[in-house]
């Protein structure tokens, strides 16, 4: 493949740009999955199991049937067959098997919503229980080593640790442990499905239409072509919508049985808590050797996570402290309790999130321990090349972030003593922490460009481009993005860019996921401008075409490529009761060219303010006994609001870098979260003297 031979000139990226969407979105006249006009709708609603293992014996359907409006109720004793082993396709009707609580166990077709919910409430059915387990315990024997993580190795270890803490003239030791999260997206999941013969239509709330329809065809034996899924508007995605859940194979399942019509299932929020997904929790010990001077001889971060026995995915907690800082002597693992519970998944800076609130907590504790400022330590640790790979950085500017972000924080003021400052009954303290999280291009998008309008016969008026990709709209703001990488790439203004995206009638296309959406959809559009502009010049005839597919990146193998970023917080702590408050946030990034400083700026702001909630509030506390989650709405799940914070502030730095892509975008998705929990944790433990290695950070801590 090769890179675009035309430089990359930001006329409309860097500029601020409203959403294409935006005025239909606010008019509340965007049309989100579950509001897909259907064909002589049908709508879903499931039996759920309420034991975390064992097996049906039997159920009665009959009383559900008798409903009028029901039109069928499927169980895994009359369900259609999957291509697939029964038990590879759990929870959508292929067997008697119960793996999880929650799990699908029947569903209902009814013609309206709640005729079905009402019949679902009528199926009875007979289960025997098995033994489970549902609760962490990194010390069960069941616990394993996974191959592979989805970032690299399981393990990875640089010269010998043990020997480096060993023989260091400061250790720090500590364990950290942050629970279990659920996305808590706005949308709740959604399909609409309808089969035309062997064709499958399917509407879908995902991060990724192809690799819903890869997941289609391969649950139901399908040839791609057969399948065409369509999202134009996803209410949030997080990670939960990437992958593709037992919610839509059922639905798409259900379907099956009335040919022609449209079946619709939008998930209660309660059934969000089941079977789309999760953070794990996490237990991750973690120790720094350093000398006198702050210089790390040795960093070892070994992390064990809840996993399911239904669905491997693996927190790489410890991936963070690979690359972070220089350290002679560095082992990271990673290990995996299996458990009777539903499979986690991607959940916004998966690994970074968790795992930095370890490392960046450790290296706060590191400093107190060695009396040098928590912004010089990490200064002073800084790598030459990258840790993991021993590459140059494409270019890194975490300390240009840190001096920054300390010089607008007022960081010099601070006074290092822990438990000195009461201010109307409040301790107050102010916290720091780095951030890093990878340059990701996903490979396989393909974009098509063609001239449309204007200038066909007549030649009157300027020609406008069609471009096309299947890219997903999940709120980032990708339209407005990419309409504007689009335009650049073309040299025309965006008022000539028609983009169409979220359909797989424009082929394969990466996730809206990674922080790679928009590097790996632009930098394929991209390619297709080049293509476009090479065959037809700049002033083209009517339905002229070009297309392309992801150009790798050349200097993939060179360069190490990473955003950085660092968060300055102010905490307040309520002396008598142990409330606790952020008056201050600050964050400080250095991630590339910004393509929207808009939707950038929200990008960067909402991981703040997820960093914020993880650290103060979320947590998915489950049951042992039936292996649910308890607290399963947003009663019970609490999220940071406006009352947590006060000033919430985002900063970035100009940061050129010619290695990325064209575009020198290095994804804006997931930092904003990466550190903030550390950040919070460290500036409490400087408003009260009490160390907190446990998320969420709770009152009774300070109690
Ligand atoms: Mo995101 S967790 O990469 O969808």
């Amino acid at each position: 493949m090769t890179t675009a031979s035309r430089p990359f000139v930001p006329r409309a990226t860097g500029r601020p740009m409203t959403r294409p969407e935006g005025p239909q979105k606010v008019r509340g006249t965007a049309p989100y999955t579950v509001e897909t006009p259907g064909t002589d709708a049908l709508y879903l609603s499931p039996v759920q199991a309420g034991v975390a293992r064992g097996r049906v014996t039997a159920i009665d359907t009959s009383a559900a049937e008798a409903l009028d409006g029901v039109v069928a109720v499927l169980t895994h004793e009359d369900a259609p067959r999957l291509a697939r082993e029964a038990d590879a396709d759990h929870g959508v009707l292929q067997s008697a098997t119960i793996h999880q609580h929650g799990q699908y166990l029947a569903a209902v077709l009814a013609t309206s919503s709640e005729t079905a919910r009402e019949a679902a409430s009528l199926v009875t059915v007979d289960v025997v229980e098995e033994p489970h387990a549902a609760v962490l315990d990194e010390d069960s024997p069941e616990v394993y080593a996974p191959a592979a993580l989805v970032v690299g190795a399981t393990d990875d270890t640089r010269g010998d640790p043990e020997t480096a803490l060993a023989d260091a003239e400061v250790v720090l030791r500590a364990t950290y442990r942050t629970p279990m999260e659920h996305h808590q997206a706005m949308e709740p999941h959604a399909t609409v499905a309808r089969w035309e013969g062997e064709r499958l239509v399917v509407h879908e709330a995902t991060q990724a239409v192809s690799w819903t329809r890869q997941a289609l065809a391969a649950a139901f034996g399908l040839e791609e072509s057969s399948i065409e899924v369509i999202s134009q508007h996803v209410g949030g995605g997080f990670g939960s919508k990437g992958g593709t859940h037992p919610n839509t194979v059922l639905t798409a399942l259900a379907a099956r049985v009335v040919p022609g019509r449209s079946v619709r299932y939008a998930l209660t929020r309660q059934q969000t808590f089941d079977l789309v997904g999760y953070r794990p929790a996490t237990v991750q010990h973690v120790a720094l050797g350093a000398d006198r001077d702050g210089r790390l001889t040795a960093i070892t971060h070994d992390v064990v996570t809840q996993g399911s026995r239904i669905g491997e995915f693996v927190e790489p907690a410890a991936a963070f402290s690979r690359g972070m800082y220089a350290a002679e002597a560095r082992r990271t693992t990673h290990r995996v309790v299996p458990l009777d519970i539903g499979a986690p998944t991607f959940m916004r800076a998966p690994g970074e999130a968790p795992g930095s609130f370890a490392g960046e907590s450790a290296m706060d504790e590191l400093a107190i321990e060695l009396g040098i400022d928590p912004v010089e330590l990490r200064v002073r640790n800084e790598p030459e090349v990258d840790p993991e790979t021993g590459l140059p950085f494409s270019s890194r500017n975490l300390v240009a972030c840190l001096r920054r972000g300390a010089e607008r924080f007022g960081w010099a003021e601070r006074d290092p003593a822990p438990r000195a400052r009461l201010v109307d009954g409040w301790w107050h303290g102010t916290g720091v922490a780095a951030a890093s999280f990878p340059v990701v291009r996903f490979p396989g998008s393909e974009a098509t460009i063609r001239a449309v309008g204007g200038r066909d016969g007549d030649g009157d008026g300027p020609v406008g481009y069609a471009v096309e990709i299947a890219a997903a709209e999940i709120g980032q703001g990708a339209r407005a993005a990419l309409t504007a990488i689009a335009a650049d790439a073309l040299d025309v203004p965006v008022e000539r860019i028609d983009l169409r995206i979220g359909d797989t009638a424009f082929g394969a296309a990466g996730p809206a996921g990674g922080s790679a959406g928009t590097t790996s959809w632009g930098a394929t559009i991209v390619e297709a401008a080049e293509r476009f502009r090479d065959k037809y010049g700049d002033d083209p005839d009517d339905g002229d075409e070009a297309d392309a597919s992801t150009p790798d990146n050349p200097w993939a193998s060179d360069y190490a490529m990473h955003a950085y970023g660092a968060h300055f917080v102010e905490v307040a702590v309520h002396a008598d009761t142990g409330e606790i408050r952020v008056p201050r946030m600050l964050g400080v990034f250095a991630a590339g060219r910004i393509v929207n400083p808009l939707t950038a700026r929200s990008q960067f702001l909402g991981g703040m303010t997820w960093g914020l909630s993880a650290a103060l509030h979320e947590e998915s506390v489950l049951d042992d006994r039936f292996g649910h989650v308890v607290n399963r709405d947003l009663a019970g799940y609490h999220v940071a609001t406006n009352a947590d914070v006060g000033a919430v502030e985002v900063e970035w730095l100009d940061e050129n870098d010619p290695y990325v892509n064209p575009m020198g975008t290095k994804g804006i998705g997931e930092i904003g979260i990466v550190g903030v929990a550390a950040a919070i944790a460290n500036a409490a433990h400087h408003a009260t003297g009490v160390r907190v290695r446990s998320l969420p950070i709770t009152l009774d801590a300070f109690l």
